[in-house]
């Protein structure tokens, strides 16, 4: 019997961005993040004779799975799987795939071969196929921290409900993947050192914003967080760009929105697209706005959704 397991996409407020030496797939910094419920990830693994995977019905190689795979085997009794995983986002649009992938694709294991992971254990693991992936195991506000490095739930997904716009702006994929893009910036960046050197401060100060239901300071943070990561990125070597044109007009109109008394701020990660965070009741205005943007190619809309499950048969 196959088993069948759905994982929702997440983006981070306060960025990761640099690995930890070593196994394990580490960060080197916290980072917290809103689990996406519009964007979700639906994989089924059965027995095989050997491993086969499907993405969105064409069978793939994919070296960052097969990495996992050979990973996870290590630790678990794990047989030869065909892996089938659809995303009912488009995963040409430069949205992380990546995190509601690894996330389903540990729950649906850990289900079908009777593993009986904790859902820290089941973050861990998967963590070592994709580091966001371990926040997707949980719903609403999660937190990715010292010491164990394992998504920890910080608040439900009902208990504070905010929307998010996607404004994309270059369907393709990214050209420098996360992984590669953030050991170059932790080996060339003369930055890097500062971005550790903050990054418990701002952890902190995001957790109280969170705790506290502060629009304000939130919003703060996330952009103080994500325009260093993008820092970061521009002085690499070689650099990291990202942007496009249409992400630059984004960010300029979601400030000018703010500016008229709409609750909204942004946030980017290893791609052009432009992420805005706002009160529900905002949203429609957000999405009218970017999607007249020049260069910007559709919007997508989000409330914040819950942790990976195994799906009713
Ligand atoms: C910019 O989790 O994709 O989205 O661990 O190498 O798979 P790997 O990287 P990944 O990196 C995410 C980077 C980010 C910020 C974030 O999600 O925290």
């Amino acid at each position: 019997m196959p088993t069948t397991a759905i994982a929702h996409s997440n983006i981070a407020l306060l960025k990761y961005w640099g690995k930890q030496d070593g196994p394990g797939n580490r960060p080197d910094t916290p980072s917290l993040s809103i689990t996406l419920g519009a964007l979700t990830t639906t994989t089924t693994v059965e027995e095989a004779d050997a491993d086969a995977l499907q993405l969105d019905g064409r069978p793939v190689h994919d070296a960052k799975i097969e990495r996992a795979l050979a990973d996870w085997r290590r630790d678990y009794p794990i047989g030869p799987l065909a892996i089938s995983s659809r995303n009912d986002f488009p995963t040409a649009a430069g949205l992380a795939s990546s995190a509601s992938g690894f996330a389903a694709l540990a729950t649906a294991i850990d289900a079908h071969c009777g593993l009986r992971l904790s859902d820290g254990e089941r973050s861990a693991m998967a963590r070592r196929g994709s580091g966001s992936a371990a926040r997707s195991i949980h719903g609403g506000f999660v937190a990715l921290a010292a010491p164990d490095w394992r998504g920890e739930a910080v608040l439900a997904p009902d208990a504070w409900p905010l929307a998010v716009v996607v404004a994309i702006t270059a369907p393709e994929p990214k050209a420098v993947s996360s992984t590669v893009g953030m050991d170059r910036s932790k080996a060339t960046s003369p930055y890097y050192p500062a971005w550790g050197a903050t990054a418990d401060a701002d952890f902190e100060a995001m957790k109280a914003a969170v705790g506290q239901r502060d629009f304000d300071a939130l919003g703060e943070l996330a952009e103080a967080s994500f325009l260093k990561m993008h820092a970061l990125m521009l002085s690499s070597r070689p650099a990291l760009i990202y942007w496009r044109g249409a992400s630059v007009e984004c960010l300029r109109a979601i400030r000018e929105l703010r500016a008229d008394g709409c609750r909204v701020f942004a946030t980017m990660d290893a791609g052009p697209q432009v992420k805005a965070v706002c009160v529900p009741d905002d949203a429609e205005r957000v999405e009218a706005v970017l999607k007249d943007i020049p260069g910007v190619v559709r919007t997508l809309r989000s409330g914040l959704g819950g942790g990976a499950r195994v799906a009713d048969s």
